[in-house]
């Protein structure tokens, strides 16, 4: 059951629709301000990919010019807002699991307001699940209308009803919406949203819709602004950033838009994620190998390493046809380091299938892996193959993945101590004094002694010792 309430009718002049509700809320507590001499505070939570991270920051954005002060203690939050994720079982879990004792805080604090968005609730059984046993929850919205929060909001207010306004498609892109990083110097933006390729396993393409990219003119204006305001290093996000332009009016490839940002003044560090093998142009290649500022880094997942599987996953490569990719790029980029996402136990998965996995991980080298157990997510057409795998043997399959993928990472890195890298750093180190923390521009995860003024600037370091998921270095 959806909530038509509040129609998709997105123009132009929607931006400065919300701005104007963002004023009037705003004005609501400031009045509160001054009657109470309190500020309203909000908790923003967010689960998943950095797409979620993005958008979280475009929700922070905007509830930071409604007047709310960021809080990290839940319990004393006016707006609680969760962003989930989907992607895996767990993930919704820990939702359900978190709006137990929100339930609990609500009961001390009745004025909590509690929203919930993202991928999450794109899933019509979701919103049943909890419009039926979380009556607390107040504000409900998807992915594809984040930007309504004022609004909805507001609604929420006047009416003391709970709202519900889940979209199934996307309409135009809404550009220029409030936004905070947690980063000076670093910042994350969208070049295109959604996905097309209906990978079996994934519930990405039902939750974020079909692919849409952003004009480069808007890409390239975010970023020279971001550059204006101190940010060095920017990491371009797409589902499938390999298929960027393609459904443009003015068709551009991702590796022109690449070559391009390169080109920005000022700008030090180009990241991106995720790549798709499918897509992974030579073009693609030459850009990475030519664009001095384009990180020496490239996340490419593999999910499995037998063709069976990888048929069976949709995912439209060869083992054979993804090592190639993997010669060619390892031959254009010497440096390159490379870092995966891999599924274990997909059904059917055989120990045949999976011996093909270890040996893509043995063959390819990976500097980092993230490794996955197979979640069966309803609605996608993996969830009704016949021959899902038993726990046991997927969790026996898991801990021999990891025992490999944490012996070859230490053997990968261990080719770049003695090497003299320009290392920028993020933070102090969180388990050491006197120690900071950075990243060279492949993306090794650098500690070396420093305090905070080195935060957010490019360090030269030796790197001395070889720790598997980072290393020590010492500034040169
Ligand atoms: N089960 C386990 N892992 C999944 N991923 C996506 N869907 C599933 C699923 N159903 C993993 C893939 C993807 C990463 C973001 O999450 O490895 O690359
Ligand atoms: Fe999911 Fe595949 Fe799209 Fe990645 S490429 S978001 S795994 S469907």
């Amino acid at each position: 059951m959806r909530n038509e309430q509040i129609k998709p009718n997105v123009s132009t002049t929607e931006l400065e629709r919300q701005q104007a509700i963002i004023e009037e809320i705003r004005q609501i507590n400031d009045e509160y301000f001054k009657e109470t001499g309190k500020k309203r505070h909000f908790y923003n939570f967010v689960m998943g990919c950095q797409m979620n991270a993005r958008d979280s920051e475009k929700l922070a954005g905007m509830l930071t010019e409604m007047g709310y002060i960021e809080t990290e203690n839940e319990k004393e939050a006016d707006f609680v807002i969760y962003n989930t994720c989907c992607v895996r079982e767990n993930a919704e879990n820990k939702v359900y699991g978190n709006l137990g004792y929100l339930k609990n805080y609500k009961s001390k604090k009745p004025d909590m307001i509690i929203a919930l968005c993202g991928c999450m609730m794109q899933q019509p059984t979701v919103i049943q699940t909890i419009k039926k046993k979380y009556r607390h929850v107040d504000i409900v919205f998807g992915t594809f209308n984040l930007y309504k929060l004022p609004e909805l909001l507001k609604t929420r207010l006047e009416t003391g009803h709970t709202i519900f306004d889940i979209w199934e498609t996307h309409e135009e892109i809404i550009e220029d919406l409030p936004s905070i990083r947690k980063k000076k110097f670093k910042a994350s933006v969208n070049i295109m949203f959604g996905c097309n390729n209906f990978c079996t396993y994934c519930i990405v393409p039902y939750v974020r819709g079909r692919e849409r990219s952003r004009k480069k003119e808007d890409i390239i204006a975010e970023i020279k602004a971001l550059v204006a305001d101190g940010v060095k290093e920017v990491m371009l996000l797409g589902q499938n950033v390999n298929s960027y332009g393609k459904n443009l009016e003015e068709p551009v490839t991702f590796a022109e838009l690449l070559r391009e940002i390169n080109e920005i003044e000022g700008l030090e560090r180009i990241r991106f994620m995720t790549s798709h093998p499918k897509d992974l142009s030579d073009e693609l290649i030459y850009a990475m190998r030519d664009c001095d500022k384009v990180s020496k880094a490239l996340h490419l997942p593999f999910q499995a390493g037998s063709n069976t599987v990888l048929e069976r996953m949709n995912r439209r490569y060869t083992k054979e046809g993804y090592l190639t990719l993997i010669d060619k790029l390892k031959k254009e980029i010497p440096d390159i380091l490379l870092t995966t996402d891999i599924i274990v136990g997909f059904p059917g998965e055989t120990e045949e299938d999976f011996e093909h996995t270890l040996d893509v991980v043995r063959k390819v080298g990976y500097s980092s892996a993230f490794t996955f157990i197979y979640s069966k997510r309803t609605g996608t057409p993996a969830a009704e193959y016949e021959d899902q795998i038993p726990e046991d043997v997927t969790k026996n399959r898991f801990n021999r993945l990891l025992t490999l993928v944490n012996t070859m990472v230490h053997d990968v890195n261990e080719k770049f101590i003695g090497h003299i890298m320009p290392v920028l750093v993020e933070e102090e180190s969180k388990n050491s004094k006197n120690m900071v923390t950075g990243r060279t521009p492949n993306n090794l995860l650098v500690h070396f002694e420093g305090d905070e003024s080195l935060i957010g600037t490019v360090v030269d370091v030796k790197l001395i010792e070889n720790k598997a998921f980072y290393i020590i270095g010492e500034r040169n």
